[in-house]
């Protein structure tokens, strides 16, 4: 099932959707898919265009080329800018960063090589990570005199928790594969010819399950993170909403008829 969205005029990404599962790929292999703004911005576009596609079960982000997922961002865009457009670049990208974060639809990041900086950070945006065995991550801004812009600091944190967060961003050291699956930062490992196939697993899986309960996890999780929101409350929410969707009436229904549920996702 293709879509109208599919690789319509991004300079720098492709998309593509097969059986209800959309793949946006960064597409600069030559520059081993780092994201200039023109990127950043077009990835907002493509996460917007997802969220409102109603018949689409999940979204898969992943790098052209066999060697990098993204290796940070454009290090060229850096060269002269003023403190303000510093922090006007780390604004947008976090904006962009917190829309996939946000997604009501699951996002998984297949990580095929480097994911570094911003690379890293796009990853930690996706709701789970499944990283090929090529697969490196790390904060190495500090090798620049900088630091991570577009949530690093704080997502590392959350995935890895305060010392190795330090520690990474501090010392720029790369994780393989197998260590970031040991610190939780990556949920799967598989080899490079299996990476799309198990996203796409993973994907068929959740799809089988109610997307508006899909979307009240995903916003209800997010709230454990949020400055100034109270996550149990945001839950109780979440829960009560479920109550009033056609998929909780079905679900309930199949499972007292011992029939496998048909979630029409409202
Ligand atoms: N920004 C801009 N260009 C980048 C880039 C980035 N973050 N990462 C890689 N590239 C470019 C290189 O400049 C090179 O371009 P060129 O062929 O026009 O010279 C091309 O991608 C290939 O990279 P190269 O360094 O030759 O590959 P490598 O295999 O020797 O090294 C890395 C791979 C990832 C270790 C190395 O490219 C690197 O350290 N990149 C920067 C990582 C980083 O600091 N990211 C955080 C940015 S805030």
């Amino acid at each position: 099932m293709a879509s109208k969205y599919d690789n319509m005029s991004f300079e720098n990404l492709l998309v593509s959707t097969d059986n209800g599962i959309r793949t946006i790929t960064i597409n600069r292999p030559d520059k081993l898919n780092a994201l200039n703004k023109k990127t950043v911005q077009e990835i907002g576009q493509a996460i917007a265009q997802a969220s409102a596609e109603p018949a689409l079960k999940g979204i898969i982000i992943t790098g052209a080329g066999p060697k990098s997922f993204v290796a940070g961002a454009d290090i060229s865009e850096f060269i002269g800018l003023s403190p303000a457009e510093g922090m006007k670049m780390a604004q947008e990208g976090q904006r962009v960063f917190q829309s996939i974060e946000n997604c009501p639809k699951p996002v998984i990041a297949a990580v095929n090589g480097f994911a570094l900086g911003g690379g890293c950070e796009l990853a930690m945006a996706c709701h789970l990570r499944v990283a090929a065995t090529n697969a490196k991550f790390g904060q190495p801004e500090v090798n620049l005199g900088l630091i991570a812009g577009y949530g690093g600091t704080q997502r590392l944190t959350q995935y890895v928790g305060k010392a190795k967060s330090f520690e990474l961003h501090m010392t720029a050291d790369m994780l393989t594969a197998e260590q970031a699956l040991q610190m939780s930062l990556v949920n799967y490992v598989t080899s490079p010819e299996e990476l799309i196939a198990k996203c796409v697993g993973i994907l068929e899986k959740i799809a089988t399950k109610s997307p508006m309960a899909v979307a009240g996890v995903i916003a209800s999780v997010n709230a454990y993170y949020e400055e100034g929101v109270d996550g149990y409350k945001k839950e109780i929410e979440e829960f009560g909403k479920c109550f009033a969707t056609e998929d909780f009436k079905e679900g309930t229904a199949a499972f007292l008829e011992k029939r496998k549920a048909e979630f029409k996702g409202k």
